[in-house]
Parts: structure tokens; sequence; C-alpha cells
């Protein structure tokens, strides 16, 4: 009887360890706030994550920005101030005066065989549109086109630069996008063929529907909105 009792015991004993050894393995999230102070520094050490670093100063602030999230926001030491390169590489958006436009010039002639070899197998060979793809000349049946609806020329410049051809944006000379932008522009019989194309002369041309848009000139704008 003794050695059965022992026997149970030892049972109970090895699954209430098991259980404990269960309960203590479950991970638990545990995020120390601040675990350590240098000299400068708060170390931040979260259990399954690397040591984040803070200095005192932002520490500071960001209590303060917590606890109201109108003032000054906190500096949180992480990154580095974007160089002017690196900016102007980002700064590339063209408004529809045109300034901004970059140096150089281009055609309808040679965005011709651009278009053919970097735009055509989507937007069809003579850019009135394959489905899926858009359209980019109008007829009068293909709807909204670059040609048709599009309020101002150095938009075309703008969207081609930054996102055309669909595979690989930005992968055009500004040259380039010259000419492809002279090209669609003669295509929907808004300039000529031998119209040179530049920061000077793109803002200048007049889209056929530019009057129809409108300002929004609504005294009550900012409370609709
Ligand atoms: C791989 C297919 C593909 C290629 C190649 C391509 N495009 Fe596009 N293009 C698209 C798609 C898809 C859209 C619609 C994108 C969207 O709405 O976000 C588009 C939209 C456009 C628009 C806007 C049309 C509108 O009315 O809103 C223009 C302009 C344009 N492309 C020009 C070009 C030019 C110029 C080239 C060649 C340099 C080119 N695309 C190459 C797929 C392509």
């Amino acid at each position: 009887m003794e050695g059965m009792m022992s026997i149970k015991t030892l049972l109970s004993l090895v699954a209430c360890l098991g259980i404990l050894a269960i309960t203590s393995c479950k991970k638990e999230q545990v995020i120390e706030i601040p675990s350590q102070i240098t000299e400068d520094r708060i170390v931040v050490k979260t259990d399954n994550g690397p040591y984040i670093g803070v200095n005192q100063n932002s520490f500071e602030e960001l209590q303060a920005y917590k606890a109201d999230s109108r003032s000054k926001s906190a500096i949180y030491n992480i990154g580095r101030t974007a160089t002017n390169d690196e900016i102007a590489a980002l700064d590339i958006d063209i408004p529809p005066d045109g300034i901004g436009l970059p140096d150089g010039n281009g055609n309808a002639v040679k965005g011709a065989t651009l278009y053919q070899m970097k735009c055509a197998a989507c937007h069809s060979e003579n850019g009135e549109g394959k489905k899926p793809f858009g359209a980019l000349v109008a007829n009068d049946s293909n709807g909204k086109t670059v040609g048709s609806y599009w309020p101002y020329a150095t938009t075309i410049f703008d969207y081609v630069r930054r996102s055309m051809p669909f595979e690989s944006p930005g992968s055009l000379t500004d040259e380039e996008v010259y000419s492809i932008t002279a090209f669609l522009l003669y295509r929907n019989k808004i300039i000529e063929e031998d119209m040179v194309i530049d920061r000077e002369s793109l803002p200048q041309i007049v889209m056929p529907n530019q009057t129809v848009f409108v300002p929004d000139d609504r005294e009550n704008y900012n409370s609709v909105h």
C-alpha cells in the first residue's frame, strides 16, 4: 500500500512539475522603462527586441509630448537629418506653372520611338487604349484621357517622370520624359510634331479641358471639409 501511495505521490509531483514548467515557460512581454541610465542615454530594454536608446532630454520631451501631444514634437534621436541631395532626389513634383522643370528638351519625333519601346506594350501602339490599360490619346469613344481631360501639360511630365513605365518608374532621363510628353501632346493634336518642349514652352501649352476646372472658392469651404 505504502508503495502505491508513493507512486501516486511521485506521479502527481511529476504532473505538478510539468504544469510549473509550462507556466514558467510562457513568454511574457516585459518592457522596463528605464532599465538603465547611462551618462546621457536611457536604454529601454525589451525581452524580445533590441535596445532602444533615447537620450535623457528626449525622454523627458517624450513624456511631455505624451502628456500634451500638441506641444513640441519629441526628438527621439533616431535616424539623421536628410542631406540636400537626398531631399532633391525626392523633391521632383512639378506644379501646373512648371516651377522646377529640369534642364533639357525633347520633341515628338524622338518621343515616338521611345513610346513604342517603353509604353506601347501597355498603352497600345497608337495610344488609344487596350484593355486593361488606359488610353493616353483621346478619340471619340475612349473617355477621359491625358489629352481630353488633364488640365495642365506640365502634369504629364510630372506623372510620367515619377511613375512610368509602370514596371520601372524613375528610369527615364529628363530628356526622354520631355520627348514622350511632346509625343503625347502631339498625338492628342495639342502641339505640332516639330515643337521643342522644355521648361519654358511646356507650361505655356493650353490644354483643351483647362477652363473646365475651376478653383473651389466657396467661403465655407473649410467648414464642409
Ligand atoms: C506595364 C504596363 C505599363 C507600361 C509599360 C506603361 N504604363 Fe502607363 N500606366 C499603366 C497603368 C497600370 C496605369 C494606371 C496607373 C494608376 O492608375 O495608378 C498607367 C497610367 C498612365 C498614365 C495616366 C493615365 C490617366 O489618364 O490617368 C500615363 C500618362 C501613362 N501611364 C503614361 C505612360 C508612359 C508615357 C509610358 C512609357 C514611358 C507608360 N505609361 C508605360 C501601365 C503601364
